[in-house]
């Protein structure tokens, strides 16, 4: 399977669904359910014990999906996680070793920054496109203005705080490609099997209006 490149991960949909899985029984109507809605770019977060199977299990059945992997921390992480089958790995910060050992196996990583001091150790490895995490708590769109000056060629997507209320803020501006949030796959709608209602949210975050790309 041909890799995707970073930037063809951000472009796919104004939104990254930042998604958690605390039962594997809900991963396949989740993925159906994004991908229903146009969303099919997902993140699934290394915090529970069901995520490695559920990106299995969507990797394997769910076709339309483009599944990663997120909460990437490590080499292991990444190893996990490519074989689960995740396409892609987002980490909430930046090493130089996993940065380097994601490169060397040829997985796209979106590595998280929050500081002008991560954002050029990230570009000393070659990373342009980058997380800006956690976004509102870091500044926001403030933030990302003025991270547009003295990093005019880097791309984010900020994560972290952002939901269908503010994304259209972060997606105005020029250094900014889609933004990520965990407002698309509540919890609580898995458990209900409200999964017509995610679909609904994918839709509205489908239709989010990004700035000229
Ligand atoms: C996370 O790592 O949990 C993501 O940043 C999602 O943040 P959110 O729940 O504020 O969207």
């Amino acid at each position: 399977m041909k890799s995707l490149t970073t930037l063809q991960i951000l472009q796919d949909a104004p939104v990254i669904p930042v998604i958690v899985i605390n039962d594997e029984k809900h991963a396949i109507p989740l993925a159906s359910a994004l991908v229903s809605g146009g969303i099919r770019m997902l993140e699934v977060t290394l915090r529970t014990a069901a995520s490695l199977g559920a990106i299995e299990r969507i990797s394997n059945e769910v076709p339309e999906a483009i599944v990663g992997a997120g909460t990437v921390c490590n080499q292991a992480d990444a190893d996990a996680a490519l074989r689960a089958g995740a396409r892609f790995v987002v980490s909430p910060g930046y090493t130089a070793v996993l940065g380097r050992y994601c490169r060397q196996i040829g997985l796209p990583l979106l590595p998280g920054v929050s500081t002008p001091s991560e954002i050029m150790m990230a570009m000393e490895d070659g990373y342009s496109e980058l997380k800006f995490f956690p976004a509102m708590q870091s500044g926001g769109v403030a933030m990302l203005k003025a991270f547009s000056g003295p990093f005019e060629q880097i791309r984010f997507c900020p994560t972290g705080g952002i939901s269908s209320h503010n994304a259209g803020e972060f997606l105005a501006l020029q250094n900014v490609v889609c933004v990520g949030g965990s407002w698309l796959a509540p919890s609580d709608l898995m458990v209900s099997g409200h999964f017509t209602q995610i679909t609904a949210f994918a839709r509205e975050a489908k239709a989010l209006r990004r700035h000229v790309l």
